[in-house]
């Protein structure tokens, strides 16, 4: 089996990135890093490593911003697009051309969008989490691959809840990661399991 050439795109701080560059026997390399947004901290993590990384930053046309990304994914041919924090919708051609997959910060279909963990503690959720899941053409709305549950306290902030979050994600998105490199995730439709 081959190592699995692995791509993330990321908007923000890249702590997700960070985690999978840290992961031991992930079983595939990233191989590159893009951006929409040049001072991403996420660039900076990836050059540290010796990592192409290159930012897209998105101007007033978006078909030709997603064009110019696509094509500067399909330069790294990779066999999974990881979105890392990346803040930007992809339209069905970018989601369908390669396996793709997202960390986002709430137990969906529960808060999906930009603002999940504020949402959260809006609602006044007793147990919030994070998701790892397949991407397809609409908003967090692809299988879910993996969840875990994160405990709300009283006196959460959204900083601090989603710092809980985060110490999750670092584990849960390197772990579907490892998965998806030894073919041990089986997709059926809605349904996906992670073989042992
Ligand atoms: C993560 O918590 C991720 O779940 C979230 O952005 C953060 C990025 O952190 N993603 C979304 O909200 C996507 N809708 P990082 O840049 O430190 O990895």
């Amino acid at each position: 089996m081959h190592r699995k050439r692995l791509v993330v795109l990321a908007s923000g701080t890249g702590t997700n990135l960070q985690a999978l560059l840290d992961a031991r026997d992930l079983g595939g390399d990233v191989v590159g890093v893009l951006s929409d947004r040049p001072a991403a901290l996420a660039l900076d993590r990836a050059r540290d490593r010796g990592i192409p990384a290159t930012a897209v930053e998105l101007g007033a046309d978006r078909a030709r911003w997603e064009a110019e990304l696509c094509a500067r994914v399909a330069d790294h041919a990779p066999d999974l697009v990881i979105l890392a924090g990346f803040m930007r919708v992809l339209s069905v051609g970018f989601v369908h051309r390669w396996p793709v997959i997202n960390v986002h910060p709430s137990l969906l279909p529960a808060f999906p969008g930009a603002h999940a963990v504020e949402d959260a503690l809006a609602w006044g959720v007793k147990v919030a989490g994070v998701t790892v899941h397949f991407v397809d053409e609409l908003v967090d709305n692809g299988p879910v691959i993996a969840q875990e549950a994160v405990d709300v306290l009283d006196d959460d902030t959204p900083a601090t809840l989603h710092a809980r979050m985060r110490r999750v994600e670092h584990r849960l998105l390197p772990s579907v990661v490892r998965a998806f490199c030894a073919d041990r995730v089986d997709r059926d439709g809605r349904h996906v399991r992670i073989r042992p």
